[in-house]
């Protein structure tokens, strides 16, 4: 008989995270390119000790049960958790594993990539050569964008990623205006207390240049971003979104772009994602559109691996202690 626990890994991760895991368990891994459907989550998940989920999976109180009572953790392979009832498992005494903050400085380069993309019109620029539309050479007003250096940066949230992003501002001498909602929670770094000023969000929707969305998605949070708040932004400004989807009403966003109230948006999550391939933001000139990879680099993501695997390995083994858990 196979005494070994069982995790189900729900979407193949980096294989040294695979490596850590097959050593000492029996895994079910969902090899398809794409999360496990409702129902194969269902069927799969049954008498399992862990669970190795990412963000797609809705761990909530039916998987949990079906799971039943030898499921002992669940280590998501992301940074955020909003996907599992936390409430139901700490009740049952299953632990959440997660990642933290190890993807902070990776998702801040793609930040500043979305500016610098945005800002600059690189992609715009590049699929002009690609269309063939590169007729008359250089040209003293070919492909005319906005710079980044010294202008004025609004941060909204202001925690690792929001400083990480700020630190790479400091390097193009932006002017770094952020906003925090629980300002008590604030955990400053020293350095940045004489470059970055705290403001009302009022303040950063006038007088930025760049807005950049890192705060953590909750029910204050959802629609944050909306026809009122689109309204106030400057219309030479842009919109950069690299934490959640639901933070924005796409919808006031789409009109805000169409109607030119703001340049332009760079975006790295959805309300919905995949992004519907009829969503008008497609289509739009003044968009860059990416597809969820904050913190898509090889390095961060095998670190993440690691980190996933063991929190399942020391949760199992009894070692909590090292575990990184919510
Ligand atoms: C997270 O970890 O929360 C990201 O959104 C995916 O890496």
């Amino acid at each position: 008989m196979n005494n070994r626990p069982t995790i189900l890994v729900t979407r193949n991760i980096p294989q040294n995270g695979i490596d850590i895991l097959k050593q000492k368990y029996t895994l079910i891994i969902n090899k398809n390119n794409r999360p496990l459907h409702r129902n194969e989550l269902k069927k799969n998940v049954k008498d399992v000790d862990g669970i190795l989920c990412v963000l797609q999976d809705k761990i909530d109180k039916e998987i949990i049960d079906i799971a039943g009572p030898k499921l002992k953790v669940i280590s998501t392979f992301s940074t955020g958790f909003e996907h599992i009832d936390i409430n139901v498992a700490k009740e049952r005494g299953i632990k959440i594993g997660y990642t933290g903050d190890i993807l902070t400085e990776t998702t801040a380069d793609l930040a500043f990539g979305l500016i610098l993309c945005i800002g600059r019109r690189i992609t715009e620029a590049d699929n002009f050569i690609r269309r063939s539309k590169w007729k008359g050479g250089w040209g003293p007003e070919l492909m005319l964008g906005t710079d980044i250096y010294k202008k004025t940066i609004g941060l909204i949230g202001f925690g690792k990623i929001g400083q990480a992003i700020a630190n790479r501002a400091k390097g193009f001498n932006m002017k770094i205006l952020y906003h925090i909602r629980n300002k008590e929670n604030l955990k400053l770094q020293n350095h940045l207390n004489e470059c970055a000023k705290y403001c009302e969000l009022d303040e950063i929707f006038t007088n930025s240049d760049y807005i950049v969305i890192c705060c953590t998605f909750n029910k204050d949070s959802f629609h944050l971003i909306n026809k009122e708040n689109l309204n106030k932004m400057k219309n030479t400004s842009f919109l950069i979104n690299i934490a959640r989807g639901k933070i924005i009403k796409e919808k006031d966003l789409i009109h805000a772009l169409k109607k030119k109230y703001i340049k332009g948006a760079a975006l790295d999550v959805f309300e919905e994602e995949p992004i519907s391939k009829n969503s008008p933001l497609i289509k739009m000139k003044n968009v860059v559109l990416v597809p969820h990879i904050g913190s898509a680099s090889y390095e961060t993501r095998n670190k993440m691996a690691y980190l996933a695997a063991m929190n399942i390995k020391y949760v199992l083994d009894g070692e909590d202690k090292k575990a990184l858990l919510i």
